[in-house]
């Protein structure tokens, strides 16, 4: 049987896109799947569980998306384009700019004008920014209307990203919406992000290095509900969601050093007296462009589709935990990428 809708998906050797990939596969089985990903040091093939990598309906495309004729060709194939593609890691962003703009900007103008080539066919373009275009929350909590004051070189090339998408909304009415993902956790994830970090230094013994006095506050979501909320805007009535933005988190914050804090009482196997809070040490000065407060207003995702937090953020920590225990030949050679230099103010070089 001919599958009935092709879905592109760029940088779905990753965490998010290997996650979401994996979601659709299992919940439309019988459409036909493209993954155009560049393979940098952040992506891996074997993300790509083997069931999908080997079936008939899907392909996997090595390419950049800066690639026009590569990214031209496929969404010419495509009904559904997932834009997922990026430099992600805010810390390296500092230590080197420039793949950051090449990637996520440059990048998701290649995709947006093909999709505006073949809009006849896409049915729908969505595009995974981030909340990090917020920058520090002017209010408690953040919705879709907060400005956007990036913080970060990464910030800044999502934000610059995200308006171009809208842009090209505004100008040849591409079918696209935008999602901003706060930040997100599960399985696959690299470690040079925060909870991969501290889940494998606790699995090697070693202390959980936490930057400044971990009092900084991120809105941390377990993978599988960003899954849910990408099917429910790939598959709305096009009224509903189309040159729209949706914020996709928790609704809630949690201090960098209670993450730390936790994974240690889970870890430790045992009751709260046995943990050993002095094995983490808050050793690392802040690092600049950090934003402190940083939380979702998820009010619009809810009216609209109807969508959910569903997993806590202690039940995706055990399952996001028991990955990387019966994991460690995928991480143990991405263990020299956990901390990145960067110059502080005062030129002072500090490991993140
Ligand atoms: N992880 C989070 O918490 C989070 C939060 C909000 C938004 N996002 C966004 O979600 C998306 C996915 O994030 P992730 O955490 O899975 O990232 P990741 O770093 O794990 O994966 C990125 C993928 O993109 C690929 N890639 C990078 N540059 C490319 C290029 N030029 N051409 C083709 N492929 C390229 C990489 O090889 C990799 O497979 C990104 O757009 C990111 O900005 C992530």
């Amino acid at each position: 049987m001919e599958p009935t809708k092709t879905v592109l998906m760029t940088g779905a050797a990753g965490f998010i896109g290997s996650y979401v990939l994996d979601y659709f596969f299992t919940r439309h089985p019988e459409w036909r799947y493209l993954v155009l990903d560049a393979l940098t040091y952040a992506g891996d093939f074997r993300n790509i569980p083997s069931r999908i990598a080997s079936a008939p309906n899907f392909r996997f495309i090595y390419g950049d998306v800066r690639n026009a004729k590569v990214v031209e060709q496929l969404v010419a194939q495509s009904h559904i384009v997932i834009h997922f593609a990026a430099e992600t890691h805010v810390t390296r962003s500092i230590h080197d700019d420039s793949p950051f703009f090449e990637s996520d900007v440059i990048g998701t103008q290649r995709v947006a004008n093909a999709v505006a080539a073949h809009r006849d066919t896409v049915e729908r373009f969505i595009h995974i920014s981030t909340s990090e275009v917020y920058g520090t929350a002017l209010q408690p909590l953040m919705n879709e209307d907060h400005p956007l004051i990036p913080q970060s070189p990464y910030a800044a090339a999502k934000a610059g990203a995200d308006r171009l998408v809208m842009a090209y909304y505004l100008t040849y009415k591409i079918p696209a919406v935008i999602i901003r993902p706060f930040n997100m956790f599960g399985p696959r994830q690299h470690l040079e992000k925060v909870i991969p970090r501290f889940i494998t230094s606790c699995i090697l013994g070693e202390p959980l290095t936490v930057h400044g006095t971990g009092e900084s506050q991120r809105d941390f979501s377990y993978v599988s509900d960003l899954a849910r909320a990408i099917e429910l805007a790939a598959l709305a009535p096009a009224g509903l969601v189309v040159g729209e933005v949706f914020n996709v988190g928790a609704g809630a914050g949690i201090a960098i050093r209670q993450i730390a804090e936790l994974i240690l009482q889970e870890m430790a196997g045992g009751a709260a007296s046995e943990i050993n809070f002095t094995s983490y040490a808050l050793n690392v000065g802040d690092r600049p462009g950090q934003v402190f407060r940083h939380t979702a207003d998820t009010g619009k995702i809810q009216r609209v589709l109807g969508w959910q937090p569903e997993v806590s953020f202690r039940e995706g920590l055990r399952q996001t935990i028991d990955w990387y225990r019966a994991n460690e030949d995928w991480w143990r050679s991405k263990l020299w990428m956990r901390v990145v230099p960067i110059e502080t103010e005062g030129g002072k070089i500090e490991l993140h």
